[in-house]
């Protein structure tokens, strides 16, 4: 990245007030931390994703390709427009364009403040080295999955046996499921039915949605720390955690910080998973597909199809909607210059979810992900990509897509509450997945 170029475009203030109110505001409301079902059901009564998409295509119409530059008072901010200043700014993460955002620091130190996503320099370094160790990364089936298989199996049959029962599955049953299985998966068995740790963990993220706006619960924080630290100390062999304490021995590592974001991290994939339910039981073409490969495979540990059904429904409906940067100097990217200490906002679904250019945009087409002929160097990053990409992107997969192979063989579902999600129609901007509820009859 070379020092000198041109000036960036600068949105004008109307401008800077309609990003702000339709693309920043909203997804801040919708709760970035901790989801706020309240906000995300009237974000989907508007279509505010919808809204958000269009609104940056009409200004990347106006000013160019960026970077689009924000005018905000005393803060620097710019948004990507262009496809190829994605892949720049995420290859060259953390230096220049380090994870480590002001806001992104003073959010998640409300419950992991020594974590990799806002650690900068050698700390990141032996962080990010930690998490690719435990969660196996790039691995498309990590080395417990044995164990891990047969969890994910035993806690979609369990809560299969409940829907049956009810003639109904709606969200809280599916994320209770999801997060009994996390902690088996993150600590072992005896962490399986620990509600409390969880339940801390969300109200001390409830309040980092609020960032630098609330103060920080530090009792809390230490003592959800501590037994992070503690159950970490007597995991079982195997377990996420247990491969992060043998790994963690260096005074900088804080193995409870980066087991924090583990924790939280299982929030996606439990969305990601009841969403890509929700297509494929209104897509029979797909469903069927989904259906055989599964019965093929009943372990269900590499499930290619199911994979590319659940990327489908993060790219439809990304958990990560922002990915976040900031300028650790002047930058010149492609000939435009960033100020140091500029923020760089990344809105996944403006690429993700452009019909500009990806004609399937707003339909449920796996081949997306599976036909090489079909593959461009269009930027669709649900898990970002480079340095800095989700480690855990593998092990989402082959959860995500074993939990649903499961499900799909031994039951059939029904979508009773969401109308507009058929074939024949453009997918909907927002899914509201504590809204969905399906109608549940064993096979
Ligand atoms: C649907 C599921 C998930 C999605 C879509 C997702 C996506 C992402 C994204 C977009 C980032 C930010 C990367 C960046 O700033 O460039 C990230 C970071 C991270 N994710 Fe995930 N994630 C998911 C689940 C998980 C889970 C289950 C875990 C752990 C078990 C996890 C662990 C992490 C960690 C440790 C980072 C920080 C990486 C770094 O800064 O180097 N994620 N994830």
């Amino acid at each position: 990245m070379a020092t000198s170029g041109g000036a960036l475009p600068k949105a004008s203030v109307p401008d800077t007030l309609a990003i702000l109110g339709e693309v920043l505001v909203p997804t801040l409301a919708k709760g970035t931390l901790f989801r706020r079902p309240k906000a995300v059901a009237v974000a989907e009564r508007l279509q505010l994703d919808e809204r958000a998409v269009r609104r940056l295509q009409k200004l990347n119409g106006k000013y160019g390709d960026g970077p689009l530059l924000l005018r905000i008072p005393f803060r620097r901010q710019a948004v990507i427009l262009a496809p190829g200043h994605v892949h720049s700014v995420l290859a060259h993460s953390p230096e220049p364009f380090a994870t480590a955002s002001s806001e992104k620091r003073a959010a998640l130190s409300h419950f992991e403040p020594r974590n990799v996503l806002i650690s900068h320099g050698a700390d990141r370094e032996l962080r990010r080295r930690l998490h690719e160790q435990a969660l196996d990364s790039g691995n498309p089936v990590h080395r417990s999955a044995d164990a891990f298989l047969r969890m994910a199996r035993e806690e979609a049959d369990e809560l299969l046996q409940r829907a049956e029962a009810a003639g109904m599955l709606e969200w809280n049953a599916f994320a209770e499921a999801w997060y009994r299985m996390a902690r088996r998966v993150v600590f072992g068995d005896s962490a399986r039915d620990d509600y409390e740790l969880t339940d801390m963990l969300a109200a001390l993220r409830a309040n980092a949605n609020w960032a630098f706006l609330k103060p920080k619960n530090l009792a809390l924080r230490t003592e959800f720390l501590a037994r992070v630290e503690d159950r970490m100390r007597s995991s079982d062999e195997g377990s996420l955690a247990w491969f992060m304490a043998r790994a963690a021995t260096a005074p900088e590592a804080a193995p409870a910080d980066q087991i924090a974001q583990w924790l939280f991290g299982f929030d996606g994939p439990a969305l990601g998973a009841f969403r890509t339910l929700a297509l494929l039981a209104t897509h029979p073409g797909q469903a069927e597909a989904a259906r055989r490969e599964a019965q093929a495979q009943p372990e269900g540990r590499h499930l290619p199809y199911l994979r590319a059904c659940v990327l489908e429904a993060l790219r439809l409906w990304p958990t990560t909607p922002m990915i976040l940067r900031q300028t650790t100097r002047r930058v010149d990217l492609d000939g435009s210059v960033l100020p140091a200490k500029c923020g760089v906002l990344i809105y996944v679904a403006y690429f993700s979810r452009d019909q500009r250019h990806l004609p399937a945009a707003d339909r449920f087409d796996p081949d997306l992900w599976l036909d090489q002929d079909s593959r461009t160097d269009w930027p669709l990053v649900p898990f970002s990509e480079g340095p800095a990409e989700c480690p855990a992107r593998e092990l989402v997969l082959m959860f995500s897509s074993a939990f649903l192979a499961r499900l799909l063989t031994r039951a059939d579902f029904r979508l009773v509450s969401h109308q507009q999600l058929t074939p024949a129609k453009p997918l909907p901007g927002t899914l509201n997945s504590f809204a969905l509820r399906f109608a549940v009859a064993a096979r």
